[in-house]
């Protein structure tokens, strides 16, 4: 019979954390307490201490996460609504959702083929073609920081604001320091980030979750009041708001995870690195193994198919036993509800779109897994 290799397996995945995350549960449930307390800011703490980074708003989800930024940054006066984020446009349409729905103006611009992710030069030709742009929201894509000397250069000599899309990238460190000196990781680079806790994400909860974090004690305050209905204190509305908290619960799960991060990231670094020196099939690209190996953290495997040949060697795949995934198949911008939106040509992200191909790479696929997955892509028959 023939060995089936899921995509992801999140039993699998939270399997090892089973006896603690069930002592975890019973911690919340008796404490009472299922809204905020000490479960969310002792997360907080703890997430804060783990990325170096001062400030620690437990959120709803990663989409929340961006939205409350950029309406904190709109509530303290430094955007306006109208101004320009610039935005990769291969990036997880909640990237581009946040900042429409914040009533500012997405600016999409093709990634790096090499890396899939925003470039300086992407960048600066933005702000030579626009006016108006007063941020830029780099998405580490993958898990792969997105963030040198270069992008540190452009925003800072534009006075731009950075914010971070963190959602896939948690643990992950790029080898420029960031705006903060002495501050390298994804989520500390910029002025304020965003992560997911998305069950598939490399720290992932039992449902949503999410966390901004800032080094900015004011933006962090705004964030905190508008995700709890816009107040500073209790029943003292400050701002029209919403209801975007972490739940204790989930706080509980992630502080089990969490310290688990950078183990769960060298199994996936492990991983990459074997995909990379088994798989040798004429058509595929492989991703691009960082300079510095914990400048990925491998929430994705993404490879590209050349020549059309994308979606017969999924279906090859699948035949043989392989699960895979496609992250994403449909840019935001061909979306139907951004139907109307403008933009520049964007051929790379197009082109790679229709050449993307996730493996698997999650615990539950080990070095075994992968060595027979390589093969079989190594096998895999390709001439019509
Ligand atoms: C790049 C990126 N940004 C934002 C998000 C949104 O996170 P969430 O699913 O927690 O809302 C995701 C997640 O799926 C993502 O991959």
């Amino acid at each position: 019979m023939t060995k089936r290799y899921p995509f992801l397996d999140l039993a699998s995945v939270n399997e090892p954390y089973m006896d603690e995350m069930c002592m975890a549960a019973q911690r919340v449930i008796r404490s009472g307490r299922y809204i905020g307390g000490d479960e969310v800011n002792d997360f907080q703490s703890e997430l804060g201490r783990y990325l170096n980074v001062p400030h620690v708003v437990g959120v709803s989800n990663g989409l929340d996460a961006l939205r409350l930024i950029l309406r904190a940054l709109i509530e303290l006066g430094r955007l306006t609504p109208g101004d320009k984020v610039v935005v990769p446009a291969n990036t997880y349409i909640a990237s581009v959702l946040a900042i429409t729905d914040a009533g500012l103006t997405p600016v999409l611009v093709d990634p790096d083929p090499a890396t899939l992710n925003i470039t300086a030069q992407a960048i600066s030709t933005a702000i030579n073609t626009h006016s108006g742009i007063k941020a830029v929201m780099p998405v580490h894509l993958y898990g792969r920081v997105a963030w040198d000397e270069d992008i540190r250069k452009v925003v800072s000599d534009n006075n731009l604001l950075v914010i971070e899309d963190s959602a896939q990238a948690i643990g992950a460190r790029s080898h420029t320091d960031g705006l903060y000196v002495g501050h390298n990781h994804a989520g500390a680079l910029g002025h304020a980030a965003a992560f997911s806790f998305y069950p598939t994400k490399n720290t992932g909860a039992l449902g949503d979750a999410g966390a901004v974090t800032t080094h900015d004690k004011a933006l962090a305050d705004t964030v905190r009041a508008l995700a709890n209905y816009g107040a500073d204190r209790r029943y003292h509305n400050i701002y029209q708001g919403y209801n975007c908290r972490l739940d204790p619960i989930q706080a509980a799960m992630l502080r089990v995870k969490l310290p688990h991060n950078d183990d769960e990231n060298r199994a996936r670094m492990q991983s990459a690195r074997l995909y990379d020196r088994l798989i040798t099939h004429p058509d595929v690209i492989k991703p691009l193994l960082p300079e510095f190996e914990d400048e990925c953290i491998w929430h994705q495997y993404v490879i590209r198919v050349r020549n059309g040949k994308r979606d017969m060697m999924r279906q090859q795949l699948k035949l043989a036993g392989v699960d895979t995934d496609i992250h994403y198949e449909v840019p935001p911008h061909l979306q139907p509800c951004y139907a109307g939106l403008s933009h520049v040509p964007l051929p790379v992200t197009e082109m790679t779109a229709s050449q993307l191909l996730s493996l698997p790479i999650a615990r539950g696929t080990d070095l075994e897994d992968v060595a027979a997955i390589a093969e079989i892509i190594n096998n895999v028959n390709l001439t019509e």
